[in-house]
């Protein structure tokens, strides 16, 4: 089972950033972990962080053919990339959105992801445990179908 995942603008600052909203878990050691479970579930894993648009499109569209499942967190994109959006659409590829943070217990313009109803299902809230958690909800839902 071939699994990416995507991460948006600004979580290659993770563990110094707003560490009281994100955590102090810096995303090389969540890349880490993640790893290590997706080995448990004899997933590999692809993993890029991008701070463009662009190039995250391009890893969209780069899932079909390459990935069974995804799991995303967009970041800010998530609000707003109407790209991303079409992007996913075009390729249909399963995904899982994920954030650190609860996006519905936060400012309103976090509140709306551009992506939620595309997605098979979100993790939002549990820190970098959103990451795990949205692993074993992916593989569980790959391999029932
Ligand atoms: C985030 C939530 C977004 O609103 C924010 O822009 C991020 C991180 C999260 O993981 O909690 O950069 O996706």
């Amino acid at each position: 089972m071939r699994i990416t995942v995507l991460n948006g603008p600004n979580l290659n600052l993770l563990g110094h950033r707003e560490p009281e909203v994100y955590g102090r878990t810096t995303l090389a050691e969540i890349e880490a972990m993640v790893r290590d479970a997706a080995r448990g579930h004899a997933a590999e894993i692809t993993w890029l962080q991008s701070n463009h648009e662009g190039a995250l499109v391009d890893a969209v569209q780069a899932l079909k053919g390459s990935a069974d499942g995804a799991l995303i967190n967009a970041a800010a994109l998530t609000h707003s990339s109407l790209a991303l959006r079409d992007a996913l659409l075009a390729v249909g590829t399963p995904f899982v959105e994920l954030h650190l943070s609860n996006i519905f217990a936060r400012e309103p313009e976090r509140r709306h992801s551009m992506i939620a109803d595309l997605a098979i299902g979100m993790v939002t809230g549990f820190g970098a445990q959103s990451y795990l958690l949205a692993l074993q909800a992916l593989v569980g839902r790959l391999r029932a179908t």
